[in-house]
């Protein structure tokens, strides 16, 4: 199929079953728009034309949806799946097959479409069929001699027909200038009067055209969204899937069906990663990194041996070699850990970077820090980089020890291999290799006594 291609999605219905005042097509699944996955298929075919119509919402979807290889076709009411495959027609090359997709079915596989238009050609049309145990709902394909003739939609449908169990996935490809005729004479005469696209197929027949059929590998291909339980099933499935594919190439995925991700993740040799686990943008894991159980990462790139344990967040940071991470730490936005470097519970750390070998591991503040090697921070160590109007940094060099519970004010610097005592209050630069304290002298007030209650 070298031709040129149109593409035209179905995106107008409302969802009414969604219960909800988003379009139904941007409900998100995998972090993703339904809408998105489908035009994220389409795109891989090459179209020449991408045309999506919508209706319900006014603008809504094609404000979300902002790609510039899309044309846009409005659908002011919803009269039908071939009334709206007749808004785009003026938008589409007439020389080549158009694609009918719909918004809502969102699993459908590139392999799968690809297969359909080899059946395709400006003499035939390609319809996408299966076979359900359950077709209720479906539009069912009626065979004369084996030849498909027409379909009927359920509501249409005797109990002869009901019966069928081959069904209409709605995904179909026809010669674009015969469509234009076919749906230009529809009528909606029918049990919910509206311009059924699946009128067309008869009219190919009558008009003396083969009319070809292929299947989907898998039936989650073609399965729709029509309420919230749909949507969540679907969201199983493509997420079982990506923990299959990555365990395929050899990560460890403990339970594929407590694994999310909502992006990109891709895993190096020997990764484990341990149950309800979201990643989300694009994460990247090393050989033998291993996320514990309920960690979040968003665009994160985490390299190899590191490991990360249970409860850990970590959004737009990059780990080094060899972490250990949590469990219960926070990294945020802005932050570089290298090599080596541990953080513990109850750690925050925000946009700073931690050179390699130092350790924070326990119940402190990291932000707007430049932390050298070899580095031990204390327990509830803060630095104090806000004044309440600009943030300040902290410079802390190679080898230095900060004592536990000691507030770093910024700007402020610690030089190298400098040791600051515990429980202090730094408001100006520490010198190299000395200690440096701030701190009452400790007393004992001989023969003190308790207060007592007055009686
Ligand atoms: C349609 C098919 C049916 C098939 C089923 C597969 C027709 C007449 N029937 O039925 O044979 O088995 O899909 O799921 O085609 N839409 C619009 N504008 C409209 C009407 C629909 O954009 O005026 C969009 C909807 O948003 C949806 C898609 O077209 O994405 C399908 O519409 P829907 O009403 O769900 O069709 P079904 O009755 O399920
Ligand atoms: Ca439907």
């Amino acid at each position: 199929m070298a031709a040129p291609l149109n593409v035209v999605i179905l995106a107008a219905g409302k969802g009414t079953r969604m219960y909800s005042d988003l379009p139904k097509v941007l409900h998100p699944l995998a972090g993703k728009a339904l809408l998105g996955h489908v035009l994220e298929t389409a795109r891989k075919l090459k179209p020449a034309r991408m045309c999506v119509v919508y209706g319900y919402g006014g603008n809504a979807v094609p404000n979300a949806i902002q790609e510039p290889d899309l044309v846009w076709a409005e659908q002011k009411e919803q009269l039908g799946t071939g009334h709206a495959v007749q808004q785009a027609l003026s938008l589409l090359d007439s020389a080549s097959v158009t694609l009918v997709l719909y918004g809502d079915v969102p699993l459908t596989r590139e392999s799968t479409l690809q297969h359909l238009l080899a059946h395709a050609g400006s003499d035939k049309l390609a319809v996408l069929t299966a076979h359900f145990d359950d077709p209720t709902g479906y539009g069912r394909i009626v065979r004369e001699g084996g030849k498909v003739t027409r379909i009927v939609e359920q509501k249409d449908a005797n109990e002869a027909e009901r019966a069928i169990t081959e069904i209409n996935t709605g995904i179909i490809v026809a010669p674009t200038a015969k469509l234009m005729a076919w749906l230009g004479s529809l009528s909606n005469n029918n049990a919910q009067g509206e311009y059924y696209l699946t009128d067309t197929i008869a009219m190919a027949v009558a008009d003396g055209m083969e009319v070809t059929t292929s299947h989907p590998h898998h039936e989650w291909e073609v399965l729709g969204v029509n309420n919230k339980t749909q949507l969540a099933e679907l969201e199983r499935i493509y997420q079982r899937n990506y923990a299959l594919s990555l365990a395929g190439t050899g990560a460890h995925i403990m339970d594929p069906a407590r694994f999310d991700v909502r992006g990109e993740l891709s895993c190096g040799r020997d990764v484990v990663i341990d149950v309800n686990c979201v990643f989300e943008g694009k994460v990247a894991l090393g050989d033998r990194v291993e996320i514990g159980a309920n960690c979040v990462l968003k665009n994160v790139s985490v390299a190899q041996g590191t490991k990360v344990q249970p409860f850990t967040h970590i959004e737009d940071a990059s780990v080094g070699a060899d972490c250990r991470i949590g469990p219960f730490s926070r990294i945020r936005p802005g932050t570089t850990l290298a090599s080596d470097a541990h953080i513990g519970n109850f750690v925050e750390i925000k946009n700073s970077q931690i050179d390699s070998g130092s350790k924070v591991n326990h119940l402190s503040y990291v932000g707007d820090s430049t932390v050298g090697k070899n580095v031990n921070i204390g327990a509830g160590t803060i630095t104090c980089n806000y004044d309440g109007a600009n943030k300040h940094r902290t410079i802390i060099e190679d080898d230095v020890f900060i004592g536990s519970d000691t507030q770093l004010v910024a700007p402020v610097t610690v030089s190298k291999g400098a040791t600051i005592g515990a429980g202090t209050t730094l408001t100006r630069n520490a010198p190299a290799g000395e200690l440096t304290l701030s701190r009452a002298k400790q007393a004992t007030i001989a023969g003190w006594q308790r207060p007592v209650k007055k009686k």
